[in-house]
């Protein structure tokens, strides 16, 4: 007799949701920035990776709007075929100048932006080895490349250099790749150290810097400007929709490692070019971080306001270590990690619960926007003192 062969998927969220890991989507209204409306409430928005506050400026949606005026909603096809503009272009310049690369090349999106780039510079005969944190798409990336894809433990440059000596003989090329803000963690990877690894075992490496780009570096340029390596020889994966407050991503390096990308990424070949109005946003985005570096400025006077609240008012909050914008508030499981962000939200915070799959351990990620005002920290505070202390119990 014939069984249903969807039955599996009940009995399958059934068990996510028995382990507390179901999740669904919450909606927002209006539009983004440090305060929004969550689902018919206000609250004070320490969820969003909006990290200089760009995605609700004006000067974005004017730059979008006269592009959908001047170039219609849609790229219509490839970049190679019949999708490419002048915009493109001049995003990509602008993302170069900004990383000090030769040329750079966009997505439309990080995720195809890390699926791309990997499965085009490594295959069969290839080694890939991975930052045991690294996102999503870096995984996936390694898994669809084809390569032999082995994990360090998270920024462990002795165990990667173990690695390294016992396989790196028995493969053609070898990528390493790293996330270079962990986005769950808000850590960062030890740059200068995988630099000289990389040069010493003779390997490619990719940093993602997704969390990091508009945010870390003199000019924002990322990590890598940071850890003062700018103009080595590395590959650059980021995303526009993050502190660039728009939608893409790019990959940035060398004119012939850009030119290969362009010959052999199928994540960029074979998908419609991004939408006038995300490169024209991502455009405007990328002029205002070079212009007004008070903006990066408030951002770290935020963070280092926040970790400062923290230590003098709630010593025992345990925080993972952290050099970011990106905070994380250590739970002991899944149930805790969601009562503690119910109870912000009644607080009138928001603070997502981040559990596994996507964590090995439960959190509250708490992400800080230049557009915080000292008030909206200072009740962040509060609201975790009063958790802390089992006030909502
Ligand atoms: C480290 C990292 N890489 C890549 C991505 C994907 O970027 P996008 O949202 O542009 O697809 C993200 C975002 O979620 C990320 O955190």
């Amino acid at each position: 007799m014939a069984t249903n062969p969807y039955a599996w998927l009940e009995a399958s969220l059934a068990t996510i949701h028995q382990a507390n890991w179901y999740r669904s989507v919450q909606t927002i209204h209006g539009r983004p920035g440090a305060t929004v409306i969550l689902e018919g409430c206000e609250v004070i928005n320490f969820a969003s990776n909006d990290y200089l506050g760009l995605a609700g400026d004006e000067r974005l949606q004017t730059a979008a709007i006269a592009a959908i005026q001047e170039l219609g909603t849609g790229s219509t096809g490839s970049r190679l075929l019949s999708g490419h503009r002048e915009l493109h272009k001049e995003l990509e310049k602008g993302i170069a100048s900004t990383k000090q690369t030769d040329d750079a090349v966009i997505f439309s999106s990080g995720y195809l932006a890390n699926l791309g780039a990997i499965t085009a510079l490594v295959g069969k005969r290839d080694l890939i080895v991975s930052d045991q944190y690294n996102h999503s798409s870096l995984k996936n990336g390694a898994i669809l490349s084809g390569a032999a894809f082995i994990e360090y433990p998270h920024c462990d440059i002795a165990e990667l250099r173990e690695k390294l000596h016992q396989q790196r003989q028995n493969y053609r090329r070898c990528l390493i790749i790293t996330d270079s803000v962990f986005s769950m963690d808000g850590d960062l990877c030890p740059l200068p150290a995988l630099l000289n690894l990389a040069e010493e075992f003779s390997c490619m490496l990719l940093v993602d810097e997704a969390h990091a780009t508009g945010v870390l570096g003199k000019t924002g340029a990322g990590c890598v400007e940071y850890f003062e390596c700018t103009g080595k020889q590395l590959i650059q994966i980021g995303t526009l929709s993050k502190a660039l407050g728009s939608l893409g991503g790019y990959v940035a390096g060398s004119a012939d490692l850009i030119d290969f990308l362009r010959n052999r990424a199928p994540s960029w070949i074979y998908t419609t070019a991004l939408s006038p109005a995300d490169t024209a946003a991502a455009l405007a985005a990328i002029k205002i971080i070079q212009e007004e570096p008070q903006r990066r400025i408030q951002l770290w006077q935020n963070v280092n306001y926040l970790k400062q609240l923290i230590k003098e008012q709630i010593p025992d909050l345990k925080l993972l270590p952290t050099e970011s914008s990106i905070l994380c508030l250590q739970l002991p499981s899944a149930a805790a990690a969601l009562t503690a962000g119910k109870q912000l939200r009644e607080a009138g915070i928001f603070a997502p619960a981040i559990r596994p799959p996507t964590v090995p351990t439960s959190r509250i990620r708490i992400s800080v926007m230049a557009t915080h005002t000292y008030l909206h920290i200072e009740k962040l505070v509060n609201s975790l003192q009063k958790i802390q202390r089992g006030f909502y119990c």
